[in-house]
């Protein structure tokens, strides 16, 4: 018989769990939550142990009685499991039963980058920018090819792991992505809502949501970028309408004003993918990565400098709400 926990794991409780109660739980006699990774609002993302096959997975599970949830869920599972790229986990199943919704994936071993770059306290050097960056702008490239828009394109989503000792980065949660030729999943949960993450959106995002199209990815990994060449964001503000309007109307700081140690050319790309216009950005995951390619690391020397911690203002954390991927009216 299955223990009182198993039950409640395969979808017979009403309410949610807390997240680090289910630690220890067997899903569907198969996947052994391990750990949390992270619990959102939404989401709870364990480590687990898939006893079939012997290997380690990431569990995404969401806990709920509402509609609207299991839709987002179900828009999730049919856009990522058309998804076969090398900086995309797999998706390996998926646990749809009753309370109970869960997604299996492979499970990167590694942090992601909103935790590394506050785990690290200082800017990113463009070599190492370049090395994670790459695989994330080619995942784009592939997902945009496919008429896929990510539309959370952001730190937390991206994953960074060590493989044959080098850096690497897969990018993840297509949660909110949108499909050419079907509405996003919002317009039929709830249409007054832009549905992504306040900090990274497009100002297409905010004020024409049904206009993004791949050039919106590009500006919230402009955002990104900004952010771990600088160890801060290029709008911050404490109200969502405050950032809204900056996002909107205020032209993005200069990197190297934050950080002197940005290249002039990495500080041209950063600001062009940050361009308020979508025709002045690069038109392209290619065209940035071409962009991303061509720049010139500065030479020996001066590489020394980037061991010594660069005194950066860092705004505060940002607010839960303003970091997470929320609807935002
Ligand atoms: N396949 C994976 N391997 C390792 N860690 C993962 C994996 N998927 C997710 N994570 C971790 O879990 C966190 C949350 O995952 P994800 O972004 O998919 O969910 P979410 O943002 O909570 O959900 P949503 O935005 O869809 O409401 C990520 O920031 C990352 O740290
Ligand atoms: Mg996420």
């Amino acid at each position: 018989m299955r223990s009182t926990r198993e039950q409640r794991a395969t979808g017979k409780a009403a309410v949610p769990q807390p997240a680090e109660e289910l630690r220890g739980v067997l899903l569907r006699g198969r996947y052994r939550l391990e750990r949390v990774i992270r619990s959102g609002a939404r989401a709870v993302v364990y480590q687990a142990n898939d006893r079939q096959l012997r290997r380690r997975v990431a569990v995404k599970l969401v806990w709920s009685a509402s509609a609207s949830v299991a839709q987002r869920l179900q828009q999730e599972v049919r856009v990522h499991s058309a998804l076969h790229h090398p900086a995309i986990p797999e998706l390996l199943d998926v646990i749809d039963e009753a309370e109970l919704h869960a997604l299996v994936m492979e499970h990167v071993d590694g942090t992601d980058l909103d935790d590394l770059l506050e785990q690290l306290g200082r800017p990113m050097g463009l070599s190492r920018l370049r090395v994670l960056a790459a695989p994330v702008i080619s995942a784009l490239g592939y997902l945009h090819g496919r008429g896929i828009i990510h539309r959370d394109v952001k730190p937390a989503n991206i994953v960074v792991y060590e493989h044959r000792l080098r850096e690497r980065a897969k990018l993840i949660d297509f949660g909110v992505a949108l499909e050419r030729g079907r509405l996003p999943v919002e317009a039929r949960i709830a249409p007054e809502l832009v549905t992504g993450t306040l900090l990274y959106m497009s100002p297409e995002h905010f004020n024409a949501p049904e206009s993004v199209d791949e050039r919106s990815d590009i500006y919230s990994l402009g955002v990104t970028l900004f952010q771990m060449v600088t160890g801060t964001l290029p709008f911050y503000a404490r109200s969502a309408t405050a950032v809204r309007y900056a996002q909107t109307l205020e032209a993005p700081p200069s990197p190297r004003a934050l950080n002197p140690d940005v290249e002039p050319g990495l500080e041209e790309l950063i600001l062009t993918a940050l361009e308020k216009d979508p025709a002045r950005r690069f038109q392209s995951a290619d065209a940035l990565r071409g962009a991303l390619e061509r720049l010139r690391d500065r030479p020996e020397g001066r590489w020394k400098r980037w061991r010594r911690r660069l005194a950066v203002s860092r705004p505060p954390r940002p607010r839960r709400w303003l970091d997470a991927t929320t609807q935002v009216p």
